[in-house]
């Protein structure tokens, strides 16, 4: 069925042909409160080439944008940069409705795509830095192993000095504006810096060593297409750059404090850690998991240079909703962060205990021992744990004085 979608103009060759989700709050655990895009791209030249497809339920909304272009049908070449559902979903219906010629992916994705649709489409493996030739313009393909799947690759459009980066400089943002000049730079940081730690934070040193290999390769990019969020058209550099800087994870002098409580006393003991963090000269926030959740936790966390962690004890354990922010965050792999675990309990108190092995194993530079409060902090333990936040900012400040 035709839907009346369009095609957004990107270069001379390109078209933006992709979705906008602007209904989706939950992206696989990943809280997306401003929706997201699927971008895919159509190449027109003597053929044409659609690079990825949509989630399976935007099908028609593709190939509507498609249709406004030219004939679904003429489509003779698809690309797969990354066999992720949210790219690949709709593509085996694509592959129906188009009938093309070729379907190309990397080694990896060839494997991914054959196993997710059991298809009877042949899926043409490129290798990496393999150039092709379609419809009178140069592609090339470079693998990204592991940023952030084993197939993801991104393909280069010489003529158009343009990359198809698929997730890489992506963020969750349904916005009616396509290209990230329209939108405000605020909301470009906050949903940008959420995708990273989100979505890329564990494979920082792939980024890293992509970024040099591009400067490496004197690959020319006027235009950054990635298949989620905004398009750059305009200073690509700019999040080039700002996945340089995520990637580093150089501590700041910023702590977050991550907890939940029962009957208010960890609650207490969170909000005393961090005045007394505050006093010290130190960025503190305070995420109370009532109201936080794992998503906004782990982007605070991404320029961060301390954690701490408080839990109640409950039936001999931590608190379940720390217990699940703790499992995130360790998946997800943040580094250089000092830090320290608190909580209170009533008669057995392993909470705080198993909070501060999970942070070890995280291998954050635990500064103090758990903090352990029976029942309700009285003036004393307040103290207390006003001294476990001073040393924690001290510490912190060494960390980020001395730039390690
Ligand atoms: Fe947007 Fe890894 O899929």
């Amino acid at each position: 069925m035709s839907v009346p979608f369009e095609a957004v103009k990107v270069s001379d060759h390109v078209y933006w042909v992709g979705a906008i989700d602007w209904g989706i709050k939950d992206f696989h655990g990943y809280s997306v409160r401003r929706g997201s895009t699927y971008n895919a791209y159509l190449i027109e030249a003597d053929d044409i080439i659609l690079i990825d497809t949509v989630k399976a339920p935007f099908k028609d909304e593709l190939l509507s944008r498609v249709a406004s272009v030219t004939d679904p049908g003429n489509v003779r070449y698809i690309i797969s940069n990354h066999s992720e559902m949210d790219h690949s979903g709709s593509l085996p219906a694509v592959i129906d409705a188009v009938k093309p010629e070729k379907v190309f992916a990397s080694p990896m994705g060839a494997k991914a795509l054959g196993a997710h649709f059991h298809m009877d489409q042949e899926i043409i493996a490129v290798k990496d830095g393999e150039q092709l030739d379609l419809g009178g313009v140069s592609l090339t393909f470079l693998e990204t192993r592991m940023l952030h799947w084993p197939d993801s690759m991104v393909t280069y459009v010489a003529d158009d000095k343009l990359l198809f980066s698929q997730d890489g400089f992506g963020m969750h943002l349904a916005t009616s504006e396509r290209f990230a000049d329209q939108i405000p730079e605020r909301k470009i940081l906050e949903e940008g810096s959420k995708y990273y730690a989100n979505i890329l934070l564990p494979y920082s040193n792939l980024v890293t060593k992509l970024l040099g290999r591009v400067s490496d390769l004197g690959v020319e990019i006027d235009i950054l297409c990635p298949d989620h969020g905004p398009i750059w058209r305009k200073d690509p550099g700019k999040i080039l750059g700002l996945w340089g800087e995520w990637a580093a994870q150089k501590p700041t002098n910023k702590a977050v404090i991550v907890y939940d409580t029962m009957w208010g006393s960890t609650d207490l003991m969170g909000r005393a850690i961090g005045e007394a963090m505050q006093a010290e000269g130190v960025h503190v926030e305070v995420m109370p998991l009532k109201t936080c959740d794992r998503s906004a936790v782990v982007t605070q966390v991404l320029d961060a240079g301390a954690l701490l962690v408080g839990t109640p004890t409950i039936n001999n354990g931590m608190f379940p909703t720390v217990s699940d922010v703790l499992t995130y965050l360790k998946g997800l792999k943040p580094k250089n962060l000092v830090g320290a675990a608190f909580g209170s309990y009533g008669w057995s108190g392993e909470g705080a205990k198993q909070v501060n092995e999970i942070l070890s194993d995280m291998k954050v530079e635990i500064v103090q021992e758990p903090l352990a409060v029976n029942y309700v902090p009285d003036y004393e333990a307040l103290a207390g744990c006003r001294a476990l936040g001073a040393a924690v900012a001290d510490r912190l400040k060494e960390v980020v004085g001395s730039g390690s």
